[in-house]
């Protein structure tokens, strides 16, 4: 299963660090919605659910953070642990994110406002969303 990841360009000089993030120039989607999560505790697993219709990029601005990503018939874990990374996440996609670090602050980056009846929250229905049949999944 493929991932996207960006490499933001981060403007480093003598005074340290700084990441810009444009919409349609760096965050392929206009921006409709940004949210954070912080104070998440260890062993937390946030997410579980899919979306039919939000692109998101997620950003570890500080601290770290796991993301598995889920099409139905393969997983990935990605790791984000750098503040001028980002990965896109699409719609149709189950997320979970996990092992957050206790400094974790994890952005996202919306291309839709909050819409609770996008969401899918029950697996089996996400996989009968994608057309998936449970016998195909690795
Ligand atoms: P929740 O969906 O449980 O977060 P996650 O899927 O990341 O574990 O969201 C937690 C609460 O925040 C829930 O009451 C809905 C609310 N919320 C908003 O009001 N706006 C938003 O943009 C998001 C993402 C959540």
């Amino acid at each position: 299963m493929q991932t996207i990841k960006y490499t933001f360009q981060p403007h480093g000089d003598e005074r340290g660090q700084l990441v810009a993030l444009e919409e349609f120039n760096d965050i392929p989607f206009r921006i409709k919605r940004v949210y954070y999560m912080y104070d998440t505790l260890a062993n937390v697993v946030r997410g579980h659910h899919a979306h039919k219709n939000l692109e998101q990029i997620l950003v570890c601005v500080h601290g770290s953070c796991k993301i598995r990503l889920d099409n139905g018939k393969e997983k990935k874990v990605v790791a984000l642990e750098k503040p001028y990374e980002g990965l896109y996440v699409p719609n149709n996609i189950w997320r979970e994110m996990f092992d957050f670090s206790a400094d974790a602050v994890l952005m996202v980056f919306a291309s839709e406002i909050y819409d609770e009846s996008d969401y899918i929250r029950d697996y089996d229905e996400f996989l009968k969303f994608v057309g998936v049949k449970k016998d195909d999944r690795t």
